[in-house]
């Protein structure tokens, strides 16, 4: 073992069942640099996202769009391992919390999720939305949920944009008891048999490194990837990932006879289910909303990935 091999631990919380890597913590890096005209479009857009979102209308206005969330079924196959079949991952990501969707808003959502008994809650990142104390938010509806195996996280580009401090965004999601997977994976166990759940920091405001996420995995085993930006798959992929979970581009949150204004991914990751060779993508189209408190043929969307055995 070289001194940069992570050593295998358990996570105190259920030690028989979960283990993992030695953890890196978050970092804050430099902004990235943007063209001015990015950045100006940036600026109007997160001033009228503001402006808006302070008015407790724009807050009705998407509790009526969460009304018609879904909550999709993805199937996740994984050979021959009965210990996993049936086992549920929840996969929320763009809750971009605090402009429209505040905690009664969350409560329906979660509310909703633990119905369906979820034995892992993922959350994909864009947790706030412009500002850190966003992320506050969270405290009191994570409480509806109790996963067997616990919650987890990565971070998106919204987290690394507005928050000015990534390791107190991570110290304040592991007080909730979340685990953050920056960069790195944990092994779930279950009736003998295990898969790998990792995650990566976000593709362009983070550092990510899959290759380290990946560390501890055994040869063949099934593998989940956290992903914020569903263009990740490209590499998921070339590291036999059986399945990543993205968000990021909200199913384009307004498309107009299938036309959005923006994307969000350069290789047409938009929503739903993707496959290169044996690996798989899932993008879902998020919880919250960004600028305006619309969505329009793209439903809010949380999916529950359900394993099964062959
Ligand atoms: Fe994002």
């Amino acid at each position: 073992m070289t001194a940069l091999e992570p050593r295998i631990r358990s996570i105190e919380t259920s030690p028989c069942d979960v283990q993992t890597v030695e953890p890196v913590r978050l970092q804050s890096w430099p902004k990235r640099r943007r063209h001015p005209l990015h950045e100006f479009a940036d600026f109007f857009a997160v001033r009228l996202n503001r402006l808006i979102g302070d008015h407790g209308w724009a807050k009705r206005i998407y509790w009526q769009a969460l009304r018609q969330t879904e909550y999709s079924e993805v199937r996740m196959p994984v050979g021959d391992r009965p210990g996993l079949h049936g086992l549920r991952i929840a996969f929320l990501t763009d809750l971009h919390l605090g402009s429209y969707l505040d905690a009664d808003a969350l409560d329906l959502v979660l509310g909703e999720v633990a119905l369906r008994r979820p034995d892992i809650v993922c959350f994909g990142g864009d947790l706030i939305n412009t500002r850190a104390s966003e992320l506050d938010i969270l405290d009191r509806p994570l409480r509806l949920l109790r996963p067997r195996f616990g919650f987890f996280a990565v971070p998106g580009n919204h987290d690394h944009h507005w928050h000015h401090d990534m390791g107190s965004w991570q110290d304040q999601l592991e007080a909730l008891g979340v685990t953050v997977l920056n960069n790195h994976g944990v092994r779930i166990e279950r009736g003998g048999d295990s898969f790998w759940l990792a995650g990566v920091d976000d593709l362009t405001d983070g550092r990510p490194d899959i290759r380290r996420a990946l560390w501890g995995r055994d040869e063949g085993e099934p593998t989940v990837l956290l992903a914020h930006q569903p263009d990740h798959f490209l590499e998921a992929a070339k590291h036999r990932v059986d399945l990543t979970l993205s968000g990021h581009t909200h199913g384009g949150q307004v498309r107009i006879r299938g036309w959005a204004p923006i994307s969000h991914t350069r290789h047409g990751y938009t929503a739903g289910r993707f496959r290169d060779g044996d690996s798989e993508l899932y993008v879902s189209r998020g919880v919250g909303a960004t600028i305006l408190p619309l969505r329009v043929g793209a439903r809010a969307e949380v999916p529950i990935v359900r394993c099964v055995a062959e």
